[in-house]
């Protein structure tokens, strides 16, 4: 075969021959990108990296690990934005962990969470406050307005109060529920 040949204009094909070959090697490479998204967006996934912290027995203990309602909420319903834009922006910075995990020292065991929870924490609090606790607003849906009849007094009015108040005097979801999943440290 004559190598120049490859770089000629394609006199065989067709324009819209390779149009098309282009958009379903697009729309093929689109749906495998999906498909990683997706697999990287499963507790396992995240539990790969963290399999030796406590976590997911956390979660499981609290009551966002199904006890009342049989709802068993997932790591990425709380870590992970809803947009597909700022979900991969969220993943890039996930994939920085993958630094983390190959570099800090015992990373991955019960002792290095304990030690490090409060800052962890933190850093896991400032997402939240970043976006008024979107994925916690994500199913709590009715926390402002049309609160159910069974909330409590207590929680209705502590809720009331802060949304009459202007949007940037307002408190977000975890800055007065911390520990909804994990234990929060003390002090
Ligand atoms: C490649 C390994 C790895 C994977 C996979 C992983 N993590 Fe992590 N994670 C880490 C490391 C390492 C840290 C500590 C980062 C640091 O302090 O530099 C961390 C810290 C965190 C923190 C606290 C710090 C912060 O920035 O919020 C949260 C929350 C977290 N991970 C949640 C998750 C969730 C949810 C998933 C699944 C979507 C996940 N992780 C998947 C390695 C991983
Ligand atoms: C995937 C949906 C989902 C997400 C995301 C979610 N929750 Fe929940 N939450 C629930 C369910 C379901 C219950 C259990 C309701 C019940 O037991 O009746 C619950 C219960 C609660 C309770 C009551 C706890 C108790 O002890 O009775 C609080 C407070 C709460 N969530 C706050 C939060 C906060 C804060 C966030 C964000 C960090 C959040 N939730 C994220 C679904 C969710
Ligand atoms: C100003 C503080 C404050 C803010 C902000 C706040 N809450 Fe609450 N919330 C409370 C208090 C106090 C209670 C009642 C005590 C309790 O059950 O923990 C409560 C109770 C709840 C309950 C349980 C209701 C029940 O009847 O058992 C849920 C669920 C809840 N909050 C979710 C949220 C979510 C989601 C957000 C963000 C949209 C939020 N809260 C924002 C203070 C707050
Ligand atoms: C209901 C929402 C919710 C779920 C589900 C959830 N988290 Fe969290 N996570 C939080 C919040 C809120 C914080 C901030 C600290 C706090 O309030 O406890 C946090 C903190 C963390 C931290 C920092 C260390 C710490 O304990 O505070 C890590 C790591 C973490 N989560 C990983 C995970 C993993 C892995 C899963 C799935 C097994 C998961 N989370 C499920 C809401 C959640």
């Amino acid at each position: 075969m004559n190598w120049r040949a490859l770089f000629k204009p394609s006199a065989k094909y067709s324009i819209l021959a390779l149009l098309v070959v282009g958009i379903v090697v697009g729309v093929v490479g689109y749906f495998a990108t999906q498909q990683t998204l997706h697999a990287t967006s499963t507790d396992e996934f995240c539990m790969s990296c963290h399999s030796n912290h406590s976590l997911k027995d956390e979660v499981l203990a609290s009551a966002h690990g199904g006890g009342r309602a049989g709802v068993t909420v997932q790591c990425q319903d709380c870590h992970l934005p809803h947009g597909p834009v700022d979900y991969l922006i969220k993943k890039i910075i996930v994939s920085k962990d993958l630094y983390g995990f190959l570099t800090i020292d015992g990373f991955n065991t019960q002792e290095w969470l304990d030690e490090n929870r409060k800052e962890q924490a933190d850093l896991a609090l400032k997402y939240f406050r970043s976006n008024d606790s979107a994925n916690c607003q994500h199913c709590h849906t009715r926390i402002y307005e049309d609160q159910p009849e069974t909330m409590k007094k207590m929680a209705k009015r502590m809720h009331a109060n802060n949304f009459k108040k202007d949007a940037d005097k307002r408190k977000t979801c975890v800055d007065c529920h911390k520990g909804v999943a994990h234990v929060y440290p003390k002090g």
